[in-house]
């Protein structure tokens, strides 16, 4: 049976507790996912989206407790790969010349996928579908994380259907964000953020920018992954736009692999340096060899600076960090300084290899990194702890160092704008160093163009 989630609007997708790999093995799932399928009953019926392939029979099935396909007007496919449109072949065997709306991208995926000529409506940001007493407006949102993705707002309902966009892979029956742990929803949504989108961040901060300004209610974010952001909805947006925005927090996570525990002696005793120089800065560990992959990225997107130590083994590194390195290159993170560490017993190539890698991947080197012969001794240990201090000053939260009655960034309350005093608000004629206080009384948000008085 589907769950009703508003006066028209039925979920009909797909809970999949068990999925603990995504993408092949390239995302871990640890509380599972679903695929989220959204049936719109006004005079004209739609359906947006449907779910993965292995449950395309389940699907129809149970799409057809609700509803006679035959009455469905109209397809609305978001964004098409395969965890959204696989159940679509099994669907259009019911239903095959119902038309499928898509953006132009879209329907090249489709083909591409299904090798199927259906009934394609493209579509571009702006276009509706009135469906009765409410209306879908369809807006472009390429990259966000596939060329063809789109979102789509439906009026009357003020429900914003954003795909992979703000959603999160995790499972609940219960389906809405007030209803579901608060810290742990908030886990997979930035662990989703940073494994999905953080190579987009860039258009993440202009589709939000352009959505804010197009001035819409929105009552509901319902992704295609996860729960539904119902409770505040744009607690998200706003949390979106501070992800994408070179995203960092007061910690440094040292990474290592080791085999015989000389390069893990060395992580440990860099970390007590670190903690001996600036004892407000968080600082994390882990083995890279034995943490999850996607769960070490998403520490790599909080921190203001990493380490990254392996032993030389065959005149490189090992294979763990060869594969983090890899993913951390794709992942295209900002803003963020590292430096390599590592033990050997002759050539002692892995901190110099991994440095290259690591500026390639577009980290700040603080440094050349540090070496230990063999075993670390009490001097070499020594060496690594100030190292670890020389590390923690050279990447000291500069905010930290701000003197007390620095000017402060202030926040909108409305769309989660920042104002930042060091930024100003040059489009406005507002120079950089402008305090907030400073700022004419008609100043207003650029984003949603609140007043000064929705500022905090
Ligand atoms: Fe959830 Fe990009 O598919």
């Amino acid at each position: 049976m589907g769950k009703q989630i508003s006066s028209l609007v039925t979920w009909v997708g797909k809970t999949d507790w068990e999925r603990r790999h995504f993408h092949g093995d390239e995302l871990s799932t640890g509380r599972g996912t679903s695929y989220n399928s959204y049936l719109i009953r006004d005079e004209k019926i739609a359906l947006i989206d449907t779910v993965w392939q292995p449950f395309d029979t389940e699907f129809v099935a149970r799409l057809k407790e609700e509803i006679d396909p035959r009455e469905i007007d109209y397809i609305i496919m978001n964004h098409n790969e395969i965890d959204h449109s696989g159940a679509l072949p099994e669907l259009m065997r019911e239903i095959p010349d119902t038309p499928i709306y898509c953006t132009k991208k879209g329907e090249a995926i489709l083909r591409g996928h299904y090798h199927a000529d259906w009934n394609f409506v493209t579509v571009k940001t702006g276009d509706t579908l009135p469906l009765g007493r409410t209306t879908l407006t369809f807006i472009e949102a390429t990259m966000l994380h596939w060329p063809d993705t789109m979102f789509s707002y439906l009026s009357g309902e003020n429900i914003l259907f954003s795909n992979d966009g703000f959603g999160q892979h995790f499972a609940s029956d219960s389906l809405t964000n007030d209803t579901v742990d608060a810290a742990a929803l908030y886990e997979e949504a930035l662990k989703y953020y940073v494994n999905i989108l953080n190579p987009y961040s860039p258009l993440v901060r202009k589709k939000i920018d352009e959505i804010l300004a197009l001035g819409l209610p929105v009552s509901m974010i319902a992704p295609s992954h996860g729960v539904i952001w119902r409770d505040d909805p744009m607690q998200i947006v706003e949390q979106y736009r501070k992800w994408a925005d070179a995203y960092q927090e007061n910690q440094i996570t040292v990474l290592y692999d080791t085999m015989w525990e000389s390069t893990r002696t060395m992580a440990d005793a860099i970390a007590d340096g670190i903690r001996s120089a600036d004892p407000d800065v968080r600082v994390k560990r882990f083995k890279v060899s034995a943490t999850d992959k996607n769960d070490i990225l998403t520490e790599i997107f909080r921190s203001k600076a990493i380490l990254l130590g392996s032993p030389t083994v065959n005149y490189g590194f090992t294979y763990a960090v060869g594969g983090l390195l890899e993913m951390m290159r794709g992942l295209k993170f900002r803003n963020k300084k590292a430096a390599a560490f590592g033990s050997y017993g002759w050539s002692g190539d892995a901190p110099g290899q991994i440095s290259k890698k690591l500026e390639e991947c577009g980290f700040a080197l603080v440094n050349e990194g540090i070496k230990t012969l063999w075993v670390p001794d009490a001097a070499a240990i020594d060496a690594c702890r100030a190292f670890g201090a020389a590390f923690a000053e050279a990447v000291r939260d500069e905010k930290a160092d701000e003197p007390a009655d620095a000017p402060q960034k202030k926040v909108c309350t409305v769309c989660g704008y920042v104002y930042d005093p060091a930024k100003g608000d040059p489009e406005r004629g507002i120079p950089a160093g402008t305090p907030f206080e400073a700022l004419p009384d008609d100043w207003r948000c650029p984003i949603c163009k609140m007043p000064k008085s929705k500022f905090e």
